[in-house]
């Protein structure tokens, strides 16, 4: 099974030229799921004693399964948060790949965690985070929010005894990421939310706070401010909030993780004001830096403290922090022991084309927000329920109920056409079903948004 032999090469090269045709195309079909039945009827057994050879098993992959995959950087994919990585991060994901790195520890990933450190480096400048501030890529902004959440727990429990028997309690915004929520639970800690999917203002935050039953105020550990909600690119008053946080003794974490790309474009910059002032922010380069997945990070202010709650500890990983063996152990700042260095293929991509043209690709994201606005205000039968936001646009279809929007995703869909789905928008304690764009890929064009839009008429 190791071995080398010719079938093996010339697999290789097979695999080399749907890569590189992959990585050409410029519009990827959309791809249409089917159900697993249907797909293991069209496979059969795959999974056999005697293998059923690479060469079948492949072209299945063409033929029938790749097939069945949304190919989420199309452009005219504009649903939950698309991606679009760069051919060269692509490339360079092959590259990670083949070089078989294993990125917990220093001592034997030093060549591929540099580079991940010289992209992390880029991408805390973008925060404007004090001396010290650094970062780890993890596999995402779930497992990013996590690691921030549980650094931000020990130390609280670090500063009181008493608090290491008290079950913790952070506060948030309805319109924060289900991943705080989901990790909460996770770290069994209780979750206060701010019943607004509107900015989180500080004010709000400070009311919230001061109707606290006593040992409530006690159980409180932490803020999560949101960088870009998820659903309509709202950037809570990080630096209201920050001060509070700074008052009342608080963990800060902030929720970038889509809107974090935007922190590069001169455009918007100033709107995350107050950033720089976090304990902690979780920012997704598989989201708005062009990543390939899976490439997530969390950052610290101090990353001293996530150490302090992360690092694991066992005899047969002493070596990994002896003098000789030390560098920048990724493994000790976040939730997750081995790991591949999945911060290379960002590095590969920032270091072929330079941190300028990532600002132009992610301003296009921001522009085309502004465009697509424009066009459904010249439009009878659309109508914005909100001013575009970062590149989140939130509209309705003038006359439709929910099983429409529905209806007009899932024909959209089969068509192959886009893909583009409704979310629903709270106003008062209304929740009404609407559509949404969320915008990354720089290769949308303005014909891609008029005719999707032409589409509902
Ligand atoms: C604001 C925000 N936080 C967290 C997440 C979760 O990130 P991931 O899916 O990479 O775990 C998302 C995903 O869309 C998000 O938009």
């Amino acid at each position: 099974m190791h071995k080398i032999d010719i079938d093996l090469v010339n697999m290789t090269l097979d695999v080399m030229k749907y890569a590189i045709d992959r990585i050409s195309v410029t519009e990827p079909k959309i791809g249409i799921p089917k159900k697993a039945e249907e797909l293991k009827a069209l496979v059969g057994e795959t999974i056999t004693p005697k293998g059923i050879g690479g060469e079948v098993a492949f072209n299945l992959w063409k033929e029938h399964l790749m097939k069945a995959n949304v190919s989420i950087d199309h452009p005219r994919h504009l649903a939950f948060v698309p991606a679009s990585p760069t051919r060269a991060a692509i490339m360079f994901d092959l590259v990670t790949s083949a070089s078989s790195i294993h990125g917990a520890y220093w001592m034997e990933g030093a060549g591929g965690i540099f580079c991940e450190n010289e992209a992390m480096k880029w991408i805390v400048s973008l925060t404007g985070l004090p001396e010290g501030a650094f970062g780890v890529f993890t596999s995402g902004g779930t497992a990013a929010n996590l690691s921030a959440i549980v650094t931000a727990r020990e130390y609280w429990r670090s500063l009181n005894d008493k608090n290491k028997v008290e079950k913790g309690l952070i506060i948030t915004s309805i319109g924060a990421h289900s991943s705080i929520k989901a990790m909460a639970k996770v770290v069994d800690v209780d979750v206060l939310l701010v019943d607004t999917e509107d900015r989180l203002e500080g004010t709000a935050l400070q009311e919230t706070i001061d109707s606290l039953t006593q040992q409530q105020r006690q159980r409180l550990f932490a803020v999560v401010g949101t960088g870009g909600t998820t659903n309509a690119g709202i950037i809570d008053d990080l630096d209201g909030i920050a001060t509070i946080c700074a008052k009342e003794g608080l963990w800060f974490h902030i929720d970038a993780a889509y809107g974090g790309g935007a922190l590069a474009a001169d455009s918007v910059r100033h709107l995350f004001k107050g950033i720089e002032k976090a304990d902690s922010i979780t920012i997704d380069p598989h989201k708005w830096m062009f990543s390939p997945y899976d490439c997530g990070a969390v950052i610290y202010k101090n990353p001293e403290l996530a150490k302090e709650a992360h690092s694991q500890q066992g005899s047969y990983l002493d070596i990994f922090k002896d003098e000789g063996a030390h560098g920048f152990n990724p493994s000790d700042y976040q939730i997750q022991l081995t790991r591949r260095v999945r911060g290379l293929p960002l590095w590969f991509s920032l270091a072929t084309h330079g941190t300028e043209r990532y600002k132009v690709a992610i301003e296009r994201g921001l522009e085309l927000a502004q465009i697509a606005g424009k066009l459904i205000q010249d439009k009878p039968y659309v109508e914005l329920v909100r001013d575009p936001s970062l590149s989140c646009v939130l509209f309705r279809r003038i006359g439709w109920n929910p099983e429409d929007y529905t209806h007009w995703t899932y024909e959209n869909h089969k068509k192959g056409f886009a893909l583009v789905t409704p979310t629903k928008w709270k106003t008062g304690t209304a929740f009404e079903t609407v559509s949404r764009f969320c915008f990354i890929n720089p290769d949308t064009t303005e014909k891609d948004i008029e005719m999707i839009l032409d589409s509902m008429k």
